[in-house]
């Protein structure tokens, strides 16, 4: 049986308690995969990972698979509308089920705050964050990071403005919580009803938020919404929206990130997606590096 403290560092639960130290040798393992042209290199082979997710996802789960199987593991996926969970079978005894038939780790996404860490106190095997609530979504934060030292060399003194659905994104929090620990700037601009209040990041305007180095603009996140939050998705788009005009005025340098999945014409524009200055693809593709250095920690 594993000991606690060397669970605790296989586990990925949240950039906030991960030090510098520990992301950057993450991102220096990513950038490792990254530069390993077979597609198969089977350090995992006799391990079995279980893709555990509570709530949906497509960019995450393929990506998490895409890189458990290029490391060779074998792979169990359980998509909670195709289980039991459905008749409510809860979180808990799922991972605990399938923690008894003998999975060395379990990637897991879910809605409520604050049950992933309490799994990880009754769970033996290394947990990793795919996203829980309006939390954490490590994994997004570390890719995040990695597209922007890749562009800019350093993340030192980087100006990053994340703009839109802040109180409901756990990506926002994981970038925020992450950039800062390397001394980049980050600055938030968005709707009243949409800010968090208890995040330590100023508020700027549009035009101020469309000066910086990186420009990462968030999905509104209608699912997490109470009704009436998004009056018209016209006026939204008017205000904090990535437009194509928007997009033309930004200096040339800026970089255009986005996690997806996007509203097209909502928070940015259709066009502006796949613009020479966008990294949104760019995003997905350095995210399977990322989740082998991820997967490696958990399991070797
Ligand atoms: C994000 C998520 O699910 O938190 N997407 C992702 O994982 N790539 C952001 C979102 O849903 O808008």
């Amino acid at each position: 049986m594993m000991t606690m403290t060397k669970l605790k560092e296989r586990s990925l639960l949240g950039l906030k308690d991960l030090s510098r130290g520990e992301i950057e040798s993450i991102l220096d393992r990513a950038a490792y995969w990254a530069a390993r042209e077979e597609k198969l290199i089977p350090v995992l082979n006799s391990r079995f990972v279980a893709n555990m997710f509570f709530e949906n996802s497509t960019r995450t789960r393929f990506s998490f698979e895409m890189a458990e199987k290029r490391l060779g593991a074998q792979v169990l996926n359980f998509a909670a509308a195709a289980s039991s969970v459905e008749k409510g079978e809860s979180i808990y005894d799922t991972v605990k089920t399938l923690e008894s038939m003998g999975i060395d780790a379990g990637v897991i996404r879910l809605k409520p705050v604050g049950v992933l860490q309490e799994l990880a106190g009754k769970i033996s095997v290394p947990l990793i964050n795919a996203g829980d609530g309006n939390n954490e979504h490590p994994t997004q934060g570390l890719l995040d990071l990695f597209t922007m030292k890749r562009r800019f060399g350093t993340l030192q003194g980087l100006t990053v403005s994340i703009i839109g659905d802040i109180s409901h994104s756990r990506v926002a929090r994981s970038d925020l919580w992450a950039l800062q620990k390397f001394g980049a700037e980050v600055k938030f601009c968005a709707p009243p009803n949409m800010q968090a209040p208890e995040l330590d990041a100023p508020y700027v305007s549009m035009d101020e938020a469309l000066k910086s180095d990186v420009v990462m603009m968030l999905r509104v996140q209608l699912e997490r919404h109470e009704t009436g939050m998004l009056k018209s998705a016209e006026e939204y788009r008017a205000q904090y929206g990535l437009t194509e005009e928007r997009a033309a005025k930004l200096s040339r340098h800026t970089l255009i990130m986005h996690p997806a999945p996007v509203n097209r014409n909502v928070e940015i524009d259709d066009s502006v997606v796949e613009c020479e200055q966008s990294a949104i693809f760019t995003q997905m593709s350095n995210g399977v590096p990322v989740r082998m250095a991820v997967m490696e920690r958990a399991l070797l």
